[in-house]
């Protein structure tokens, strides 16, 4: 078999269960290298005054991390710039809030380029170089001009945007076409293939083949679509487990007989915040008999705290979740609980299946594993109904869910009020048939999906090689 390195901004280790605020990515990561071996390079987190490319090794769980410091500048420009005020708002419909600096692109060129020449002498030759997520979209390219020849594979995390949004960007033309010198390109879902197809279709002379081949000069890259899941046995094992149990209870306890709906999300504005709160306010003020029978516990931990745009988003959601409170509560009873505070992943299990709802309403989301966590958590016999926004990758596989318009607030209380009626019969069926997926598509079928197409064949030289 051959080594996988992996390379992402983020290294987690798995070490049991993290913070809950390090987000889809290094939680499928760390799951999907501890059958592997190989090395998992990336951002340690930390600054440092100069940059050295000292890399720090360690090995936790099965799996061998290898990181390396970043400059404040750096950090400034590369993670808190170009990746979260120009990337992330923009391949998540927020051309708004992004910000265009050349400094920020700048950055990200010079990190893109330290951690390829850091990385490089770390590839063996039979090594499958797999590089994640949109804060590296450059490295291939500079793996490609250190003189790399190995496979080399991108999993985009996020959404691609359409080509209108994307045109937005100063630069895109090179940074898509630094692209295509990957092998393979995966994509969470099928509408983000698309939007990429349609970029390749209005943006360049390139070629596409039945398979999804895209043929440009001597540069061919092959597009996937593989869905990231779960770790099912693991998270199937941990919802059975004490922390899981434990904290279901004290949940119990703690409602009181009442019905509890649950959130999990990062604090961040692609995740719909304002607009739940807003959707549950609806019900509130249109249904009196509801009030002190549920409550919403909303668990956000806040993510990217340097970028202002996430600090504007906490600021809103502390004044409407004070004023859903003002206008609702009574002394025995507090229909929003908003929590800024990550909880472990076995704890979060208890939690979930202490849930009659799960109410998952991205904007706009990659996948959203918190939604498959959700239904792998439910009690069989008694499961509870998942509300799933049709923007997020996973409505495409769980069809199951109650799919809803997140913007529209009626849509929202419409779609709790059906959930908290549903009978048992349909709430089995619904959850049976979304286990079935998550169970079948879990992370290692992902890891498998994407590693076999990578390791399908030898890498097309580029002209100058
Ligand atoms: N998470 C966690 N504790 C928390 C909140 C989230 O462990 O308090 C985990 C959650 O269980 C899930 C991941 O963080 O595995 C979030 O992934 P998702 O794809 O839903 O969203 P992302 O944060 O990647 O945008
Ligand atoms: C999303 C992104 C990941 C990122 C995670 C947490 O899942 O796709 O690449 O790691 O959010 O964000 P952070 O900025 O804390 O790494």
């Amino acid at each position: 078999m051959n080594r996988l390195i992996v390379i992402s901004n983020r290294v987690s280790p798995p070490m049991g269960d993290g913070p809950g605020n390090q987000g889809g990515l290094a939680v499928a990561l760390s799951a999907a290298l501890r059958e592997s071996s190989g090395i998992w390079f990336g951002w340690s987190g930390e600054e440092t005054e100069a940059f050295t490319g000292h890399i720090n090794f360690q090995r936790s769980y099965g799996v061998t991390t290898a990181t390396v410091d970043l400059e404040a500048q750096d950090v400034e420009e590369y993670y808190n710039g170009y990746a979260n005020c120009t990337l992330w708002p923009l391949f998540h419909n927020r051309v708004d809030l992004a910000e265009f600096e050349r400094g920020f692109a700048g950055g990200y060129e010079r990190v893109n380029d330290r951690l390829a020449e850091t990385v490089a002498p770390l590839i063996e030759e039979s090594d499958l170089v797999w590089v994640h997520d949109y804060h590296l979209m450059l490295l291939g390219r500079n793996l490609r001009t250190r003189g790399v020849k190995n496979r080399i594979g991108f999993f985009l995390h996020i959404p691609w945007p359409p080509a209108r949004l994307l045109e937005s960007l100063p630069g895109h033309g090179e940074l898509f076409d630094a692209m295509l010198d990957y092998d393979v390109i995966g994509f969470q879902s099928e509408n983000w293939r698309e939007s990429f197809i349609r970029y390749v279709q209005t943006h360049t002379d390139a070629t596409i083949d039945q398979d999804g081949t895209i043929t440009l000069g001597e540069r061919r890259t092959r597009i996937v679509v593989c869905p990231i899941g779960i770790d099912f046995a693991e998270f199937h094992e941990a919802a059975n487990g004490q922390t899981a149990r434990e904290f279901y209870e004290r949940m119990q306890r703690s409602a009181n007989g009442r019905t509890m709906i649950v959130g999990v999300d990062r604090l961040d504005y692609s995740k719909g915040l304002p607009e739940r709160f807003l959707g549950y306010e609806r019900l509130l003020a249109s249904r009196p008999d509801l009030h002190g029978q549920l409550f919403l516990l909303q668990i956000a931990p806040p993510s990217r705290e340097q970028v202002r745009t996430y600090q504007q988003i906490r600021a809103t959601l502390d004044s409407l979740s004070g004023r859903i409170n003002g206008e609702f509560a009574d002394a025995e009873w507090v229909p929003l609980r908003y929590i800024n505070k990550g909880y472990p992943r076995d704890a979060l299990a208890g939690i979930y299946r202490a849930s009659r709802i799960g109410l998952i309403t991205p904007l706009c989301d990659g996948m959203n594993l918190v939604a498959k966590e959700y239904v792998a958590a439910q009690d069989p016999d008694d499961p509870g109904v998942l509300i799933l926004s049709q923007f997020a990758g996973a409505a495409r596989q769980l069809t199951d869910a109650l799919i809803v318009n997140p913007y529209s607030p009626d849509e929202l209380a419409e779609a709790i009020d059906r959930a908290l009626q549903m009978d048992l019969k349909e709430r089995r069926d619904r959850w049976r048939s979304m286990m079935e997926s998550i169970r079948n598509e879990d992370v290692r079928w992902w890891q498998a999906c994407f590693t076999k197409a990578l390791a399908g064949g030898q890498h097309e030289p580029l002209p100058e090689d």
